[in-house]
């Protein structure tokens, strides 16, 4: 039994200590957000926060998560009300989607440690975040107007 902190929730889990983050969201927890890509950390489609910074939940073990804060898409504004959820509406970044709940939340990361990211600091943030739809280009322009929203630029 584990207790895990999932977008300010607790939740008493009953899996095995090995059991990857990203199944106990998806199976355990109902958070289908969270996307299986490669499973090997080579994608980051698996992309959550622990302890507010970007994590693959593909490669991390349930046990290492007790006491931490996980965060998901899920997490997000429900209405869509965070600078990267209106930038990235705004300037229509999504294709197929399966890789954005990862990408949105390594933008959430990168904003919110650097206000004003150059484009070399996007970059290297959202570098190992793949989209088999090739959207870089927008998420590149999304991540600008996400930090612009930000600082209250309209
Ligand atoms: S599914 Fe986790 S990195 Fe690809
Ligand atoms: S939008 Fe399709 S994989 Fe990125």
């Amino acid at each position: 039994m584990t207790d895990l902190n999932v977008n300010g929730t607790v939740h008493r889990v009953e899996a095995e200590p090995d059991k990857p983050l990203l199944w106990v969201l998806r199976e355990d927890l109902g958070l289908t957000g969270s996307k299986f890509g490669c499973g090997v950390g080579q994608c980051l489609a698996c992309t959550v926060h622990l302890d507010g910074e970007p994590a693959a939940a593909c490669l991390t073990p349930l046990a290492a998560v007790a006491g931490r804060r996980v965060t998901t898409i899920e997490g997000l504004p429900a209405a869509a009300s965070h600078p990267v959820q209106r930038a990235w509406v705004e300037m229509n970044v999504v294709q197929c989607g399966y890789c954005q709940s990862g990408q949105i939340l390594a933008a959430v990361a990168l904003l919110a440690a650097n206000r004003e990211p150059a484009d070399a600091d996007i970059d290297r943030a959202m570098r190992g975040n793949l989209c088999r739809c090739g959207t870089y280009q927008r998420i590149r322009g999304a991540v600008r107007r996400a930090a612009a929203l930000a600082r209250g630029e309209v």
